[in-house]
């Protein structure tokens, strides 16, 4: 019976150094021809004891940490499903698919026959199903004011009403206030003060403003106005920036669009502050280049 490993290993450490195979016997095996290979290793016989040892000493600890490991993995493998079972899954809610219906929408007095998902803005039903990309997409979270559009007079966000809310409403966009050959008056100012570099933000700082306006002849007081009840004597520059707060210019073109809005107000009979005078000189105005 040949010896085990661990058998060999109890040998004394002298019987094992004064043996005649090397303690690296095990590396070096007697290859096919039976000759065994010269050991590598020219260590003397005190060191090889040592090195035995070492070696000893390893494989016991191997063996030690199969042994405690081998009982904790069985454990994990069997708490494992219970550990799934104790926890279920939480349930997932998938809404109902719903499908597009017919949608009548009236846009600058003219009706629009749309299907439409009940899940779409009036922006996206505007913009994308209608063909009317004039009211812009800012930032599709009622922040902005770039999709301010008129209904039933009043100004709104539409990127946060859904379309089929307005069946039935008086919508207008900025297409609606006039035309390229009939600008309404407030369109003109805008042209007139230049009141937009970009131009981005101009469609929905026309409607507020066509919208302010109107607020303010209806006797609307705004945040501004010293007395809430009734609307402010005059139509002041801080009255105006208060009324327009909603629309974000990124150009900063807020100086020359305030200028447009008292311009058009006084065209209105509106009253404004007299001592606020239109200094911004508006391109209409601009001397003609001579080069
Ligand atoms: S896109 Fe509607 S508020 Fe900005
Ligand atoms: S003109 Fe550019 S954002 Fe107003």
């Amino acid at each position: 019976m040949s010896d085990s490993p661990l058998l060999k290993d109890r040998r004394p450490a002298a019987t094992a150094a004064s043996s005649t195979a090397s303690p690296c016997a095990d590396a070096h095996p007697a290859d096919s021809s039976g000759v065994s290979s010269p050991p590598l290793d020219s260590t003397p016989s005190s060191q090889q004891g040592a090195h035995a040892g070492r070696r000893r000493f390893l494989q016991s600890a191997v063996a030690g940490a199969a042994l405690t490991s081998a009982p904790l993995a069985a454990r994990a493998q069997q708490a494992a499903p219970v550990t799934a079972e104790a926890v279920p899954a939480p349930a997932v809610f998938s809404p109902p698919a719903v499908g597009a219906r017919p949608v009548q929408l009236t846009v600058n007095g003219r009706r629009y026959d749309l299907q439409l998902e009940p899940r779409v803005t009036l922006l996206d039903a505007l913009r994308d199903y209608a063909g009317l990309i004039g009211s812009k997409k800012g930032c599709d979270r009622g922040q902005c004011g770039a999709c301010t559009v008129l209904v039933n007079g009043r100004r709104i966000n539409s990127c946060l009403t859904l379309a089929v809310m307005h069946e039935g409403d008086a919508i207008t966009t900025v297409e609606g206030l006039g035309s390229q050959s009939a600008p309404s008056t407030m369109q003109r100012s805008f042209i007139e003060y230049d009141a937009f570099q970009c131009g981005f933000c101009t469609p929905g700082q026309l409607c507020s403003a066509t919208a302010a306006l109107t607020e303010f002849r209806n006797g609307d007081a705004s945040a501004v106005s010293a007395d809430p009840r009734t609307r402010p004597a005059s139509l002041t520059d801080v009255e105006i920036r208060e009324r327009m707060s909603g629309n974000i210019c990124r150009c900063g073109a807020y100086q020359n669009i305030v200028g447009a809005i008292r311009s058009t107000a006084r065209a209105a009979r509106l009253p404004t502050d007299p001592t606020e005078q239109a200094v911004v000189p508006g391109f209409a105005k601009r001397a003609p280049s001579k080069t």
